[in-house]
């Protein structure tokens, strides 16, 4: 039985840090991940590779207490992997050093993690949406690509947690500035009938608690959940 069980209505999240590859957990992976696992060439992106995915594992088999190496995922039409035979919802995000794990009891879950990039780097502003764009202008300039980073990991833990990833242009969401309550504030074009520029169920977004020079999200559909912080 994991150590502290995960209840509904919460969401556990659990980060790591990738710091070497340790080449005992590439022995957890499936062929699938140790073919990507051996195709990479850079150690940075292996040790991030290889802990990301036996930390999903890890904590996917303490909380079904099943073995980790034998779980098998399948994968939504976008690519968002899932386990056909659990009632189990989680997300999974890399990025620099660091690696997070999100999972709930049957919430669709969308994690996000980055690095806050230099502040000379030149930043992809076109996904920010006109709202986002005008907050964003208005950021000092020693603050903008934390303020960018920000704006980045809510919009995509919010496209992870509905599967649709990139497919959909992160500029259609717009998101609470920054300096503001994480929040979903309208999705251009999602209007089921049931509110405009909104998905249903509801989207729920949340801050990730601070890693140094790294910002993270975690999106729920549904809930309101508890966000549960975890390491390994
Ligand atoms: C999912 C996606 C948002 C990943 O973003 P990223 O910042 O590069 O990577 P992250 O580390 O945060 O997340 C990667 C993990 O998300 C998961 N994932 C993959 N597709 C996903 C999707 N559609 N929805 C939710 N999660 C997804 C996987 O676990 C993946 O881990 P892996 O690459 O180690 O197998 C992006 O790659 C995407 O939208 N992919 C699907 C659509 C597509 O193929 N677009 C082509 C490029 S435009």
């Amino acid at each position: 039985m994991p150590e502290i069980p995960v209840r509904p209505g919460e969401c556990h999240v659990w980060t790591a840090r990738a710091v070497c590859v340790a080449h005992d957990l590439a022995l957890l992976l499936d062929e699938r991940e140790r073919r990507v696992y051996e195709s990479l060439t850079e150690e940075r992106v292996r040790a991030q590779y290889v802990t990301a995915h036996a930390l999903l594992r890890t904590v996917l088999g303490e909380v079904l207490d099943r073995d980790p190496a034998a779980l098998s995922f399948a994968q939504g039409p976008h690519g968002k992997p899932y386990l056909a035979d659990a009632p189990v919802e989680f997300s999974l995000s890399h990025s620099g050093e660091l690696v997070a794990v999100a999972l709930s009891l049957g919430a669709p879950v969308g994690v996000d993690v980055e690095r806050v990039p230099v502040p000379s780097a030149e930043l992809p502003l076109p996904v920010l949406s006109p709202a986002e764009r005008a907050a964003y202008d208005l950021v000092p300039e020693p603050e903008r690509a934390a303020a960018f980073t920000t704006y980045w990991v809510r919009k995509e833990a919010v496209l992870k947690a509905t599967g649709e990833g990139l497919r959909v242009d992160p500029a259609r969401l717009t998101v609470a500035a920054p300096d503001r309550p994480a929040r979903l504030l309208d999705w251009r074009g999602r209007d089921r009938g049931r509110g405009a520029g909104q998905p249903h169920p509801p989207v729920r977004l949340y801050d990730l608690d601070a890693v140094d020079g790294y910002r993270g999200a975690v999106a729920l559909l549904g809930g309101p959940h508890r966000i549960v912080p975890r390491s390994r």
